[in-house]
C-alpha cells in the first residue's frame, strides 16, 4: 500500500490537530489506508498544540514566520520542510497565516482547511461575533479546499450548530469546535481512504 503521510500545520492552541492525531491512532488509519500524521508544524513556537504534538511522540517544528524577511521567504522555508515528509495531505489546522500563491499552488489538491463559519457566510476573522451580529439562527463549520483566495475553494463539509438565546463569541466558539472535531478527521480521513 502506497504510504500517505499527512502533515498538520497549527497556530495555537491545536485541538483539531489533537482530534485528527487521535482519530487516526483510534481508526487505525496507519492500517487501514497506510495513512499517518508524520508532522505537525506551527509558525508559533509556544503554540500549546506543538508541546501536546511532541508529547505525543510525533515530529514538530516552529517556523516563525517573524524572522523572515518577507511573506515568500517564510512560505518557501516552510515548503521545503513540508515537502521533506512528501506529503498526499497537508492539513491547516487553526494555521492563522495567509499564504501565498506560490505555497497554495505547489500543494494544489492536496490542501484543506477547516474554517469556524458556514462558508461562502464569514470568509476571514472573527466569525462568531459577526454571525451573532447579524443575527444568524444557525452557524457551523467548514472543510473546504485551499485555494489562493481566502476561505474559498471547494467545500468538502460542513457542520450546522444553532445560535442560541444570548450566546457570546465564545460560547458559540465553544459549541461550532465541537462539530470541528468530528467532521475535519472525518474529512481527512475520506480523503487518504480514496
Ligand atoms: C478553530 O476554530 C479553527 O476553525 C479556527 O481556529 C480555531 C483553532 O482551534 N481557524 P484549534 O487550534 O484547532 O484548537
Amino acid at each position: 500500500m502506497k504510504q500517505k503521510n499527512i502533515v498538520i500545520l497549527i497556530s495555537g492552541g491545536g485541538s483539531n490537530m489533537a482530534a485528527i492525531v487521535e482519530a487516526s491512532r483510534r481508526r487505525d488509519w496507519h492500517e487501514k489506508h497506510g495513512a499517518q500524521v508524520v508532522a505537525v508544524i506551527s509558525n508559533k513556537a509556544e503554540a500549546p498544540g506543538l508541546a501536546w504534538a511532541k508529547a505525543q511522540g510525533l515530529t514538530t517544528f516552529a517556523l516563525d514566520h517573524k524572522t523572515f524577511a518577507s511573506r515568500e521567504a517564510f512560505d518557501a522555508s516552510m515548503m521545503a520542510q513540508i515537502d521533506s515528509f512528501e506529503p498526499a495531505l497537508v492539513v491547516l489546522a487553526g494555521f492563522m497565516r495567509i499564504l501565498t500563491p506560490g505555497f497554495v499552488d505547489h500543494f494544489a489538491g492536496r490542501l484543506i482547511n477547516i474554517h469556524p463559519s458556514l462558508l461562502p457566510a464569514f470568509a476571514g476573522l472573527n466569525t462568531h461575533q459577526r454571525a451573532i451580529d447579524a443575527g444568524c439562527k444557525f452557524a457551523g463549520c467548514t472543510v473546504h479546499r485551499v485555494t489562493s483566495e481566502l476561505d474559498h475553494g471547494d467545500i468538502l463539509d460542513q457542520a450546522v450548530v444553532p445560535v442560541l438565546r444570548g450566546d457570546t463569541a465564545e460560547s458559540l466558539a465553544e459549541r461550532v469546535l465541537t462539530q470541528e472535531h468530528r467532521i475535519f478527521p472525518g474529512t481527512v480521513e475520506r480523503l487518504v481512504a480514496a
